[in-house]
């Protein structure tokens, strides 16, 4: 068994560089799939999630080559089939992007349910409503989702939940449909206007991305080129919140800041000194830090995928904090995890309220999921003694070179195998 060993106690000091974006390079690793010639992607971590769905391509008939550690070459210029993998579509949540890609480029697609974290019910509602509103049948039967896309045009949709993976896979069914699609109510994170930029790079007529009006004029096809991958919002994030946890003073390079802003203003308001320049942000937490109440909200606001982090830091603090999932209805079954440390978090529905203060203590946890498990490497390096981390799976899906990275910035960490 695979473990993280970690002695806390450390301020992370020093520099750290982000990846590219997980949530951007699995839509892009799809979109790709429209795309009739040949296409370079750079910036792309090396990450589980990436791996499956390389695989997952080329049993579609792309044809990838690895140029370096973050540059694929990908030809889909001969796909095969419109039938994916049901084991692998079902390890990660981003196999839905699949539907979309395959609809738009072969006019039909056999796609199992996804998988991925498991915080309550994720229904994929918003994204078959999207497909119908396009012209698309969307059937289940024996437990895959069929599309058939044989009447494939551009429609109005209006998302009844703003929906970040809905919102992209409308945009990929809709690239290369006849006609104008225009989206309402849609998600604005970086990583919709990161797969719509690689679009548009890539002949596409998309505007709008980034605000909650989507507009596309389908075109008849897509050309090659060459495209990288935005930073991710998430991991930067990660390790300023891992730096305000440990009291350290990090510059995190290859972000943008404009990204971080929801998380810059609550370290402001916590006490933590954020320095920003032109693709790095610097965060100095060398004062006692004040308690906050936050609430997570699709972007711009508080991003669900940094509450855990932020659930660490402020079991650190001082006083008593409110947490409030605005996303999610049960991303906080890590908390037991945390408690584990000598946190004392109280849980009632999507509200979390943290007494925070006092000093956590190394023990021996599992990260239940993705995020959860960078919450449990925060905690370790702000605890005192060593605290064993089981499931690396989980984290192995979304952070590159974790442990690298880490000790890097001076923490005590390792990966064993037991
Ligand atoms: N929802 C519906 N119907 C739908 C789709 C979503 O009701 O058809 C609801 C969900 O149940 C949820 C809300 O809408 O309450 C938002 O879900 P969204 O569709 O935005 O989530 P997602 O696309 O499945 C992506 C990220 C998640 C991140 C969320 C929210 C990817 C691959 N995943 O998921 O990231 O939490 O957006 O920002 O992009 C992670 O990286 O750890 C992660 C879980």
């Amino acid at each position: 068994m695979e473990k993280l060993i970690i002695k806390g106690g450390q301020p992370l000091h020093g520099e750290v560089c982000i990846s590219g974006a997980k949530n951007a390079v699995v839509a892009i690793l799809c979109a790709v799939l429209l795309v009739d010639g040949e296409v370079t992607i750079e910036n792309i971590p090396d990450i589980s999630d990436v791996r499956v769905l390389i695989d997952m391509i080329e049993t579609l008939g792309a044809k990838v080559t690895r140029l370096d550690i973050s540059t694929y070459k990908i030809d889909c210029s001969n796909l095969s089939t419109y039938v994916a993998d049901v084991e692998k579509s079902k390890k990660m949540r981003a196999s839905y992007y699949l539907i979309g890609a395959l609809l738009g480029r072969m006019g039909r697609a056999h796609v199992p349910p996804p998988g991925g974290c498991n915080f309550g019910t994720r229904p994929i509602d918003q994204h078959i409503k999207g497909f119908e509103s396009l012209g698309c049948k969307v059937d289940i039967r024996n437990g895959i989702i069929e599309a058939d896309g044989a009447e494939l045009r551009g429609g109005q949709v209006y998302l009844d939940v703003v929906s970040v993976g809905a919102t992209i896979n409308i945009m990929l069914a809709a690239a290369l449909a006849p006609g104008n699609t225009v989206m309402e109510n849609a998600a604005k994170e970086p990583h919709v206007v990161d797969v719509a930029n690689f679009l548009n790079s890539m002949g596409a007529n998309i505007r709008g991305a980034g605000t909650d009006v989507i507009k596309i004029k389908g075109v008849e096809k897509l050309h090659g080129g060459t495209y990288a991958v935005i930073p991710d919002q998430i991991e930067a994030g990660t390790y300023m919140f891992a730096t305000a946890a440990t009291r350290g003073d990090v510059l995190i390079k290859n972000v943008i800041p404009k990204h971080m802003e929801a998380v810059s203003a609550k370290f402001v308001e916590m006490g933590i000194e954020v320095w920003e320049g032109d693709d790095e942000i610097r965060v100095v937490a060398n004062k006692p830090l004040n308690k906050v109440n936050v609430k997570t909200l699709p972007y711009p606001g508080f991003p669900t995928d940094l509450q855990p982090p932020m659930v660490a830091l402020l079991a650190t603090v001082d006083g008593t904090s409110i947490v409030t999932e605005g996303v999610w209805d049960n991303r906080y079954q890590y908390t037991a995890e945390l408690d584990k440390m000598g946190c004392r978090i109280t849980v009632d529905g999507r509200v979390a309220v943290i007494e925070g203060g006092r000093q956590l203590q190394g023990a021996q946890v599992k990260a239940t999921d993705l995020r959860a498990g960078a919450c449990m490497v925060i905690a370790a390096l702000a605890a005192t003694g060593v605290t064993e981390i089981t499931e690396l799976r989980h984290i192995d899906r979304g952070y590159e070179r974790i442990v690298e990275k880490l000790s890097a910035l001076g923490a005590d960490i390792k990966r064993i195998d037991e």
